[in-house]
């Protein structure tokens, strides 16, 4: 059998960033039957502007929803910037969100983690991340949320807390494609 394959959205675009440290641990112990790949280039993306998508879209644009439409599973991990999620991933879903009824994110099986060093986690910016996600016409996976407070050490070193974001990866892969009930 071929492997599930999970696209991981970053949403911050720092070097030394935690979340994007959660997804390539993730990626590097990804169970067994599962492949999960970081998209690049979300900073390239311009904000998204109906004018710019109303012909072809730039490249970025393009390879983003090429790469995100020929996944099984979508991922999200995310900070939280000033009780939301951070620009650069609410762009993403913009884009990612249209056409509109037939975007990249349409159908796709989707779940929300990341990290903030606060006692809440990014809880907001997780919550915010469903709904819109859920509103560009994704699957969200509601009850597939890791929120995970980063106050002090490396909570990579955690086996526990490594231990409870993977076995949200496994959640994922093994989400039903197509909940919806036969008429
Ligand atoms: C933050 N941070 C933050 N954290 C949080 O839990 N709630 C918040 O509302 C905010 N707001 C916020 C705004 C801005 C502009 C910045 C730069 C930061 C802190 C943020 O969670 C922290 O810097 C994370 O470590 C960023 O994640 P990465 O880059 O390490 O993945």
């Amino acid at each position: 059998m071929t492997d599930t394959r999970v696209l991981v959205l970053v949403g911050s675009l720092r070097a030394e960033s935690l979340n994007r440290r959660i997804a390539e641990t993730l990626r590097d112990r990804a169970p067994e039957g599962i492949s999960i790949e970081i998209v690049e280039g979300l900073g390239e993306l311009p904000f998204y502007n109906e004018d710019l998508d109303a012909g072809t879209a730039s490249e970025p644009v393009q390879l983003v929803r090429k790469t995100v439409a020929e996944a099984d599973r979508v991922l999200v991990v995310t900070p939280e910037y000033n009780g939301t999620m951070p620009a650069v991933l609410n762009n993403a879903i913009d884009w990612l969100s249209r056409p509109y009824g037939a975007g990249a994110l349409v159908g796709k099986p989707l779940a929300v983690i990341g990290a903030t060093p606060t006692p809440y986690g990014g809880k907001w910016a997780h919550e915010h991340t469903q709904r819109s996600a859920t509103i560009a016409g994704a699957k969200v996976l509601e009850d597939v949320v890791v929120s995970q407070s980063a106050m002090e050490g490396d909570i990579l070193a955690d086996d526990a807390i490594v231990t409870k974001l993977l076995e949200a990866v496994q959640s994922l892969a093994d989400a039903e494609v197509d909940a919806t009930p036969a008429a």
